[in-house]
């Protein structure tokens, strides 16, 4: 059988949507981070520092950490005090979806920026 590059893909997104080994549905992913509800986008940068840490930085920060994503579903969850560049402190934003599944997809994610 000849395997097309968009069967290959195809197969690669069902795969990851079933839960494969280290697979996240990084085009979900990103539409969480994108999406107008959460904004996510607006304070993190994938590789830069905006005027929170970036997404890099996070996943540094957790590296080898085998909590790290309990810690972080956690995070997007609790609406806790952050502290900004400026000293002013605020409730981090609480993540829209609250599908368990679709939350360890982004944070999946995240930590493999
Ligand atoms: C209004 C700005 C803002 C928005 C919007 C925002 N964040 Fe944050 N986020 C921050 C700041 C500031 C920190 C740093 C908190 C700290 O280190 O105390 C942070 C930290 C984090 C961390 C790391 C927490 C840790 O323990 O190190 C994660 C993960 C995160 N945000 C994910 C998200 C996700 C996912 C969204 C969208 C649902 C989001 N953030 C939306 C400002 C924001």
């Amino acid at each position: 059988m000849k395997v097309t590059p968009k069967a290959a893909l195809a197969a690669v997104v069902a795969w990851s949507a079933s839960g494969g080994a280290a697979g996240f549905d990084e085009v979900a992913a990103k539409a969480m981070y994108r999406s107008p509800a959460n904004n996510c986008s607006k304070c993190h940068a994938l590789d830069k520092e905006k005027i929170a840490p970036s997404y890099h930085q996070i996943a540094e920060k957790y590296k080898g950490d085998p909590e790290a994503e309990r810690k972080l579903i956690e995070h997007i969850n609790s609406g806790r005090l952050v502290k900004f560049p400026d000293g002013h402190e605020e409730e981090h934003r609480v993540v829209k979806e609250t599908d368990p599944e679709q939350q360890r997809n982004l944070i999946q994610w995240i930590l493999a920026q």
